[in-house]
């Protein structure tokens, strides 16, 4: 098997008396080291990157509090699903005491259920959501993410918002000429977050006209291609592009700035995640507004089950909805308040 991205953190060495903390119910079958496996469906995603990034913050912070030795194993599957199946038997070979998995097909997690649970070694996924009925296939499954539906609804307020201040509709015929850049096909976030944003807009009054769409999978480079099209297409027509993340709004953003077209004729354009680049271009006001998705919050939950199920600590405190899902809230964030989240 490739693997195309390993590391290995190793954050201490632990003395064997130490234990997981007061709440303990049962000891670690490690010597007393945590060992926790990651795999995330592709590390080049900005989003994915910066919670990977605040759980190895996480994890060092929980050693140096515990003195615990705490090792972070962390995969790329690179959006192989066969590539990710193998990593977390490999995970579990290698006596990981938890693992955490983003999955690359969120509709394809029998075999990693299956493997996990032949070796009795908990699941915590994140971010790619399971359907519920596969989330109940054993009871030491976690999700920990967002709630998808809160993201599009606040990014349609804040689109709003910006159609009464400003001057969008510029060819003044009550409507709003818009394109849509979308998430993978399938995500939950993808699908949700666009229905929501329009339909939060349609509520509010606001009369809209889709010109076009396209899907962009995330993805800043494709989103500039899929934008350059559309810009050829639609030219000075269109008022307002939404991205159903940042790394689109910014891929529509290099788009625009490789147009050529006068920045004063540009659509606006609005994102969500408040990754460093997009909090960025919100500061500088190429982009509208995005909406907060928030990558440390989740790192947090993510590490803080994934510690106490290594320990067989309660995980009583967690804010665990139905025993399995923890959904950290999303916030808008606008040129006025964009400097908190930077
Ligand atoms: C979304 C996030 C996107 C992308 C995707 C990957 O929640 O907004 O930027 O990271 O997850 O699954």
């Amino acid at each position: 098997m490739r693997k195309s991205f390993l590391v290995l953190l190793i954050l201490g060495i632990m003395t064997a008396s130490s234990g997981c903390g007061v709440n303990d119910i049962s000891e670690p079958e490690t010597d007393g080291e945590i060992k926790i496996g990651v795999t995330v469906y592709d590390q080049y995603d900005t989003f994915i990157s910066s919670i990977l990034e605040d759980l190895n913050e996480d994890v060092l912070k929980a050693r140096n509090e515990t003195g615990r030795g705490i090792v972070l194993e962390t995969y790329n599957s690179a959006q192989s699903q066969a590539t990710q199946d193998d990593q977390v038997e490999e995970m579990i070979k290698d006596g990981c005491d938890v693992i955490c998995v983003n999955l690359v097909d969120r509709t394809a997690p029998s075999n990693i259920i299956d493997t996990a649970r032949n070796a009795d070694v908990p699941i915590v996924f994140f971010n790619r959501e399971l359907v519920d009925e596969d989330m109940h296939r054993w009871d030491k499954l976690y999700y920990v993410g967002a709630d998808a539906f809160l993201s599009g609804i606040m990014q349609g307020e804040l689109a709003v918002d910006v159609i009464r201040e400003k001057n969008v509709d510029k060819n003044g015929d009550g409507e709003i000429q818009y394109v849509m850049l979308e998430g993978e096909a399938g995500h939950q976030d993808a699908i949700v977050r666009s229905e929501n944003c329009v339909n939060r807009m349609l509520e509010l009054g606001v009369k809209l006209d889709k010109l076009g769409y396209a899907i962009a999978n995330w993805n800043r480079a494709q989103a500039a291609t899929q934008m350059e099209k559309m810009i050829k297409n639609y030219g000075p027509e269109i008022e307002f592009v939404f991205a159903n993340n940042d790394d689109m709004a910014l891929g529509a953003i290099d788009a625009y700035n490789a147009s050529g077209m006068n920045r004063g004729s540009w659509p606006y354009i609005i994102g969500i995640d408040g990754t460093d680049p997009g909090l960025s271009a919100v500061k500088d006001g190429t982009m509208a507004a995005t909406v907060y998705n928030d990558a440390k919050g989740q790192a947090e939950a993510i590490f803080q089950l994934a510690y106490r199920l290594s320990c067989g600590e309660s995980l009583s405190g967690l804010e665990l909805q139905g025993d399995k899902y923890i959904r950290l809230p999303y916030q808008k964030i606008t040129q006025e308040n964009v400097d908190k989240f930077r």
